[in-house]
């Protein structure tokens, strides 16, 4: 076999998380917000590190349009020419999700509800087609505690349409942007739980069903949304879950990693050495059992984590889940990562093997 050897990394390359991604083939990036770029360090470390970026307000359904009327681009528009600028990709996060509904259909009927959610989607692709790297068409569409046999949840989409609507999504889209990967999104598959196995099952239906009817879904992506006291090192159930998603002919993206700490022992030594560590083996689960196109946590910096106001620390220290510290510095949680995307490139169950007779 000729071993893949890899040339010794520059320095620029050491010190950039997305170019050490793209020794493995892999995308590395950050969800952004034009906020972040007013930041000089975050915006450096943007530059720096990332490859790829998700808009974490500017593209959501309730944000482009707060009220009725002509959609507002204009803040995922800053943050597409900023990416183009920088020859960063971008994501678009996310078209039809049922936590980023405008206020203005909580009343709607059927009817107007499913124009406007169609009349949404049409814009924002067309709008960025041909702009993007990736789409989440359809974001958290399972929730198995609603009870259906299927798993889905009774979300407005699924109310006004039926469970057809994912197929509709994904056909629209990839009318639209053609180019662009189109992924389904999903929280919540990553745990060691019984919950987070039946989720995983619901999952690998929904997506046998879905190609079965030819929904052109091309990525499942894993919000990962972990945390540090509870992530598994060794994850069997999940590393065959991934290689049931590459049978069926998908790629993963990882799309919202962050590490909450929020449970872990107050003495950030501690916390930065167990939120590194679960960075790791998660990384290494997933890289080493399907292909994977991108690696993306939520947001770069613990200065500015949704995690604050979702998942708060009881003691009310402040949470290190991320990459860099509030000042911007690399934590153990960076090195980990770094380390992870870097490994040499593994055997892909699908791909052709390299190695000679
Ligand atoms: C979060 C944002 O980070 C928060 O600031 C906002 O208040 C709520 O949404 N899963 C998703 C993301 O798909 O869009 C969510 O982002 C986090 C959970």
């Amino acid at each position: 076999m000729i071993p893949i050897v890899m040339a010794p990394a520059r320095k620029s390359e050491t010190r950039s998380l997305g170019r050490l991604a793209a020794r493995s083939g892999l995308l590395y990036g950050a969800s952004t917000s034009t906020a972040d770029l007013t930041s000089p360090y975050l915006l450096e470390a943007i530059l720096r590190d990332c490859s790829i970026i998700t808009p974490e307000y500017e593209l959501k359904w309730d944000k482009v349009s707060p009220t009725p009327g002509e959609p507002d681009f204009r803040g995922a528009e800053r943050l597409a020419a900023f990416a183009a600028g920088a020859g960063i990709a971008l994501r678009g996060h996310t078209l039809w999700w049922h936590e980023a509904i405008p206020p203005w259909l909580a009343e709607a009927t059927s009817d107007l509800f499913v124009k406007a959610a169609q009349a949404h989607l049409a814009s924002t692709v067309s709008r960025f087609a041909g702009g993007m790297h990736s789409w989440d068409v359809v974001n958290e569409p399972l929730h198995l505690e609603h009870g259906r046999d299927d798993g889905l949840r009774r979300s407005p989409f699924l109310e006004a349409l039926g469970p057809g609507y994912l197929g509709l999504a994904f056909k629209a889209a990839a009318d639209l942007d053609p180019g662009a990967v189109l992924v389904l999104n999903e929280m919540g598959l990553e745990y060691a739980s019984p919950a987070a196995e039946a989720k995983r099952l619901a999952m690998l239906r929904l997506i046998e069903r879905e190609r079965k009817a030819g929904t052109p879904i091309h990525a499942l992506g894993l919000q990962a949304h972990l945390d540090a006291m509870d992530q598994p090192r060794r994850h069997p159930q999940l590393s065959a879950f991934l290689r049931e998603i590459g049978a069926l002919g998908l790629t993963i993206m990882i799309t919202e990693m962050d590490v909450s700490d929020a449970r872990c022992p107050r003495d950030r030594r501690v916390r930065d050495t167990l939120v590194a560590e679960t960075y790791r083996c998660f990384l290494e689960v997933v890289l080493e059992s399907c292909t994977t196109l991108a690696v993306q946590t939520w947001g770069l910096s613990d200065a500015r984590t949704w995690l604050t106001t979702a998942r708060p620390r009881p003691d009310g220290a402040a949470l290190r889940p991320l990459p860099l510290d509030r000042a911007g510095r690399r934590k153990p949680a960076w090195h980990a990562l770094a380390a992870a995307l870097s490994a040499p490139a593994r055997e892909d169950p699908r791909r052709p093997s390299l190695a000679l007779p």
